[in-house]
């Protein structure tokens, strides 16, 4: 693996997200309603979800035509070249259909399986987080250092709900258990952020069950890169993991906790 293909690869991805970024922040539709629902109801893709997809699997297409992709909207090519794209065209489809702030565009780029390059690109807070394989992790030109871990009691946490209802009320079970735990915790809706905010100590951990590659392969590398300790990677489809993101110290505590209130189990 060459300096010179992450750092292409990693240029590259910076250009496909903030063109995304501002397409999505410009052209968003003021009548934006739900174009189809997926995996339940509450699981909705707009047509710019589906538009950002198109846009950047045709940006890179373009310039890296042997590459594989792997989008959440459909995009699925296996490519010659060994490098594989993985794509959340907007991470937080729900903020942006209701003109809240904390959406992304998401883009990480894998050769043998391994990440080299994440870029999680934030359009309405003006922010890219950027990350390649061994070389630290940005946003915008600052550089992300997870802090010292602090004690279970003054956690500021973040995490998610998927879409399908039996998980809901067993991850409201668990929430439940832990806020009297911890500081606080937060629902943000953009599992991308989630993990850049870990990164960047905005969060001061984060968990999720049953992200997808596409939710978690640019943030993950992007908070690996600043220090955290992360868990439990989705595969390539559906995946049930428990994903754990945290600084050293902190992170093993909540995975225990988690373990302990059953956070694995349905
Ligand atoms: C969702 C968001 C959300 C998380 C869900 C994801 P989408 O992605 O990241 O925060 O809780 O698990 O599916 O559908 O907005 O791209
Ligand atoms: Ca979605
Ligand atoms: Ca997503
Ligand atoms: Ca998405």
């Amino acid at each position: 693996m060459t300096d010179q293909l992450k750092a292409e690869l990693l240029e590259l991805a910076v250009e496909a997200a903030e063109r995304a970024g501002t397409f999505l922040r410009d052209g968003r539709p003021e009548d934006l309603g739900v174009a189809a629902t997926k995996t339940s109801a509450v699981d909705v893709v707009t047509e710019m979800d589906i538009a950002s997809e198109k846009l950047i699997t045709g940006f890179l297409a373009d310039r890296r035509p042997d590459d594989g992709f792997l989008g959440e909207e459909g995009a699925s090519v296996t490519g010659s070249s060994g490098v594989q794209w993985v794509i959340d065209p907007i991470d937080g489809t729900v903020n942006y259909l209701y003109g809240r702030p904390a959406w992304a565009v998401s883009i990480a780029a894998r050769k043998d399986g391994e990440t080299l390059v994440g870029v999680v690109h934030v359009p309405m807070q003006g922010e890219t987080f950027r990350a390649a394989l061994g070389d630290g992790a940005h946003v915008n030109e600052r550089e992300l250092r997870v802090g010292t871990a602090p004690t279970f009691a003054q956690t500021l946490l973040g995490t998610g709900f998927g879409y399908l209802e039996e998980r809901r009320v067993r991850q409201a079970e668990v929430v439940g258990k832990l806020i009297p735990q911890v500081r606080d915790i937060r629902r943000g809706g953009s599992a991308a952020i989630d993990l850049c905010d870990v990164a960047y100590g905005r969060l001061d951990a984060y968990y999720e069950r049953g992200l997808n590659p596409w939710d978690f392969a640019a943030g993950d590398l992007i908070a690996r890169e600043a220090g955290a300790l992360v868990g439990g990677r989705p595969g390539d489809g559906p995946s049930e993991e428990l994903t754990v993101a945290a600084p050293p110290g902190l992170f093993e505590l909540l995975q225990g906790k988690l373990e302990e209130l059953g956070a694995w189990h349905d």
